[in-house]
């Protein structure tokens, strides 16, 4: 944890060489019940296993103090014809509003809400999605270069990834022949 006040650059060459900074790393193999193709996975896995996303955070669990942030970047690739992807989640007790800024790349940012319905918003350079608590959200690079985005939520949020393990998003992004297309899920359970 870095002491308080601090200063940082918003660059993740900044971010990741800030050694107080926790860095979690999720490779295809974190990632392949996320993902929808299992034998595109299984084939990418038998020769590598590419880092998906990684990201540098500063969170506040047990205190109701402090604002928490992270910057991620998301590499650029599909796995068969969806693109990379985090892991998304819920917040349980649908507490806890979010902040995305998005410093480089391209991507969306898919929203959840539990009942059934899924909406997406643009991540593109300075630009700025905010994201109430009540819904699961994942980003996703549609683009062929790292997607960037630094993120800020309250202290004290419990987050859900086992129901999105579970369940899925009911709806995917997929490259399709003229770009990303958000298609339903039909592994998707209710
Ligand atoms: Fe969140």
């Amino acid at each position: 944890m870095p002491e308080l006040p601090f200063s940082i650059p918003l660059s993740s060459e900044a971010f990741q060489s800030h050694a107080e900074l926790r860095h979690v790393q999720r490779r295809l193999s974190d990632l392949v019940d996320h993902f929808t193709d299992h034998s595109a996975s299984n084939d990418i896995l038998t020769d590598s296993n590419p880092l998906v996303y990684e990201y540098w955070e500063r969170e506040y669990e047990g205190t109701s103090q402090g604002i928490s942030f992270g910057m991620t970047r998301i590499h650029p690739g599909q796995v068969g014809n969806e693109y990379y992807l985090t892991k998304g989640h819920f917040h349980a007790d649908d507490y806890g509003d979010e902040i995305h800024i998005t410093l480089s790349g391209q991507g969306l940012l898919l929203l959840f809400n539990k009942d059934g319905s899924c909406q997406t918003f643009e991540m593109l350079a300075d630009k700025m999605n905010y994201l109430p608590g009540n819904l699961a959200h994942r980003t996703i690079n549609t683009g062929s270069t790292p997607l960037v985005f630094v993120g800020f939520w309250p202290p004290k949020i419990i987050h859900d990834y086992e129901t999105i393990l579970q369940n899925g998003f009911p709806k995917l992004v997929i490259a399709g022949p003229e770009g990303p297309e958000l298609v339903n899920n039909l592994n998707f359970k209710i």
